[in-house]
């Protein structure tokens, strides 16, 4: 089953990185959990990174991102704190969370391994805590709704280092899902600047870049509307290009997430997006200067520090809450997972049914795999008129069955205007032949 999982959400390394990067920034509780999950640090990481500027910004974001998070959550009083996801962050073991109760959500292929190894290191401390780690999808309303069984609001909901990994109709999926949770419990959704070019920008020059000005003519840059490419060029000539190119392989070239076209990226088109949906779907936004909540960081002198301060004057932490006057557009009525195959001379069939998302799609794969074992298949088409929604995970296993059938051999039918955008959206109406 964790095969499958890591084939439908390859996400894991770029988790698993966090814990290198707070290691490298001094976090002792990152390098014991790093040690105890029997990492292989150095094997996920250029031999260089670190020692050159690109590692160091790396670092610095991370360190960034994960310190000022905290902060801001401590900050909104809550005693409930949902941390979505929370990858393999040593945030159950800081000293903050010591009177929360803690909710962990990743997808189960993370928390399975998070949970047991959390509970241990409490356990070995002689420290009590409220912690408990979900399997969860965030897409999936039943599944967040059963992780918090029990649980009081209001809420802290966090989310760090998810939303550049989702495609349109799956951030979507998660706005209606967080609004529905904070109607319920009360409380606030936090997250960084849901795209992460600006953070990025600003923590790069703070961590190459002498020049204080240099900085804030990035950030203003950005600001204008002006893209990742040009800012970097402005900035750092060439070299600026090639740092950026450079960090798309981090992690010696393993990093299993796309970056999409970063160097054509616009943050302020990006966010104004993001803020304009935000708004369709009922939620309300508020933002707070990063730089408000930021420490001293241990990954960047404080020469240097300064520097990212100023730059971060220009980057947001969003609270958002529900818009009591928008309505959201709750997909409720989304039944349960089911699958079925035949074949039939070479063709297979298909039946779909629910949703397949992160939680599901393994065992859709699995059912693939299964039909698939010794047979030559020259077609497959699938039917798609009970499915109510399909993310990346499912997509995923789509490719996987074109490339076994052959390009152009896999036929879909009965997909709902949901589906059909998701399939529009990701260019995979070009992959497979929807009718
Ligand atoms: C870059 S990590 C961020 C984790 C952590 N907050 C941090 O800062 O290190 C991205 C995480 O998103 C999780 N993830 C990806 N898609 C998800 C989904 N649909 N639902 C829940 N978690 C998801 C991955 O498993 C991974 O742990």
């Amino acid at each position: 089953m964790d095969e499958l999982r890591e084939r439908t959400n390859p996400v894991f390394n770029t988790a698993k990185a966090t814990l290198l990067h707070l290691t490298k920034a001094g976090n002792a509780d990152a390098a014991m959990m790093a040690e105890t999950l029997g990492l292989d640090l150095a094997g996920m990481t250029h031999s260089d990174e670190g020692k050159t500027a690109m590692g160091q910004s790396n670092v610095a974001i991370v360190e960034l991102r994960y310190r000022s998070m905290n902060a801001f959550i401590e900050a909104t009083g809550a005693k409930t704190v949902v941390d979505l996801p929370c990858g393999y962050t040593p945030r159950a073991l800081e000293d903050f969370i010591a009177d929360k109760r803690y909710i962990a959500c990743d997808l189960p292929a993370e928390a399975e391994e998070m949970g047991p190894l959390i509970e241990g290191i409490l356990a070995r401390r002689g420290q009590k805590r409220d912690v408990a780690y979900h399997g969860v999808d965030a897409t999936n309303y039943a599944s967040l709704r059963a992780a918090l069984k029990g649980v009081e609001g209001p809420l802290c909901v966090t989310t760090e280092g998810l939303l550049m990994y989702l495609a349109d109709a799956e951030l979507v999926a998660l706005m209606d899902n967080v609004r529905r949770i904070l109607k319920e419990f009360g409380g606030v959704w936090i997250t960084q600047d849901p795209k992460v070019g600006r953070v990025y920008i600003a923590m790069t020059v703070a961590a190459q870049s002498r020049d204080p000005a240099a900085a804030q003519a990035a950030m203003e840059a950005l600001a204008g509307g002006t893209d990742m490419g040009t800012v970097l060029k402005t900035m750092a000539g060439d070299q600026g290009q090639s740092t950026l190119n450079a960090s798309k392989n981090t992690f010696g070239g393993a990093a299993d997430v796309k970056f999409g076209n970063v160097l054509n990226y616009r943050p302020e088109q990006a966010e104004a997006a993001m803020k304009e949906s935000l708004r369709a779907h009922g939620l309300k936004v508020e933002l707070t200067p990063l730089a408000a909540r930021m420490p001293e960081l241990q990954s960047l002198s404080p020469e240097r520090t300064q520097i990212a301060r100023q730059a971060l004057e220009r980057v947001n932490l969003w609270t958002i809450t529900p818009d009591g006057a928008g309505s959201g557009s709750q997909s409720e009525a989304d039944g349960a997972f089911g699958v079925d195959m035949t074949v039939d001379g070479g063709k297979l069939a298909v039946t779909l049914r629910g949703r397949v998302d992160s939680l599901t799609a393994p065992e859709f794969l699995a059912a693939f795999e299964k039909a698939a074992e010794g047979r030559t298949l020259t077609a497959a088409a699938v039917d798609m008129s009970n499915l109510a929604y399909i993310s990346s995970a499912g997509l995923r296993v789509l490719l996987i069955m074109t490339k076994r059938v052959g390009g152009g051999h896999l036929t879909v039918t009965g997909a709902n205007e949901i589906v059909r955008s998701i399939f529009e959206q990701t260019g995979y109406d070009d992959i497979l032949t929807l009718k």
